[in-house]
């Protein structure tokens, strides 16, 4: 059988990179991001692209990629890929769902319950030395028990989100844009989840859709005393509108992983002591990662043998 080439943008661990190395010549991008102009160049001739959220696979590198068979994002996002043009040149492209459920979910509590009980307010305000000593008026957050969450996008990472809060003592609502019913949740209108939750997480792929679904408007719905979660994509949420929102106590904090224009942050959301940031790091845990590793792997070998993929990207 014919060797193949691989590219692969990011410096995957050896154990990635040793079952594409058993099937085809691996050519690694070990400095960052690729420019554009360089993976126009470096995809020519190449059989599969193995690429991550910060690599924009446009016509112009599909149209470069002439024989390519297979793209593999090691990403359950895929708002990078233009997958119907690379599918119309019968390229088959992969993502990896499921393996980051479960760390992408803790990353959405742990967001909801750092904001909600003001943890990283005050680790900063303790490393300023401006502890006081114990005070019964101090540093009061707000329980999350009995209240309601509202999940925009329940889907897989929606649902283990849902579940989590529920043992918490969280009820929980839900809003589909894709008007997906789930049973066992109650469903709401967007306008309706917005104004009766406490806490709103958000979980829908970054789609022209889903594109500013939370602006100043949808803000303005919430209640003040509730808080905004993102572990989707940055440009679901109006940053410079949340940014406002936050300032003006239109709500009382959010909690980002996410951001419109990584790894620039809004300087209006930096100065805010009610907002978590944290670096796009929800399937950042050892375990994940290896597992996302091995499903993009497996994905690329397989279509390269000729076999299914294991996750297409629907
Ligand atoms: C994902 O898997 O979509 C993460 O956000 C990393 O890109």
């Amino acid at each position: 059988m014919a060797k193949h080439s691989i590219l692969v943008t990011y410096k995957l661990p050896s154990s990635a990179i040793e079952p594409l190395a058993a099937v085809g010549d691996v050519d690694v991008y070990r400095d960052g991001v690729l420019t554009k102009d360089d993976l126009i160049r470096r995809v020519k001739g190449k059989h599969a692209l193995v690429v991550a959220a910060l690599d924009k696979i446009d016509k112009d590198v599909v149209d470069a990629g002439a024989d390519l068979k297979v793209i593999s994002n090691v990403a359950v996002g895929y708002n990078n890929l233009d997958v119907p043009y690379a599918r119309s040149k019968g390229i088959i492209l992969t993502n990896t769902p499921d393996v980051l459920t479960d760390s992408t979910a803790n990353m959405a509590m742990t967001l909801i319950l750092s904001v909600t009980r003001r943890i990283v307010e005050g680790d900063r305000l303790v490393r300023r030395g401006d502890w006081k000593g114990f005070s019964l008026d101090f540093m009061i957050g707000s329980e999350i028990r009995g209240k309601q969450l509202g999940i925009v996008g329940l889907g897989r990472i929606g649902q283990a989100v849902a579940e989590k809060a529920s043992t918490f003592g969280m009820t929980i609502a839900y809003h589909n844009p894709s008007a997906r019913a789930v049973a066992g949740f109650e469903s709401m209108s967007l306008d309706q989840l917005l104004a009766t939750s406490d806490v709103v997480s958000l979980h829908v792929p970054l789609s022209p859709q889903t594109k500013h679904l939370i602006d100043r408007t949808a803000l303005t719905r919430m209640k003040r005393s509730a808080y905004l979660i993102n572990t989707s994509r940055g440009p679901v949420v109006d940053e410079d509108g949340l940014a406002w929102a936050l300032r003006e106590g239109v709500i009382k904090g959010a909690g980002l992983d996410v951001y419109e224009n990584e790894p620039h942050v809004h300087q209006g959301l930096l100065s805010l002591e009610n907002v978590v940031l944290v670096p796009h790091m929800a399937s950042a845990t050892t375990e994940t990662r290896a597992a996302m590793y091995d499903l993009v792997a497996r994905n690329v070998v397989n279509v390269l043998n000729g076999q299914p993929p294991i996750t297409p990207i629907p």
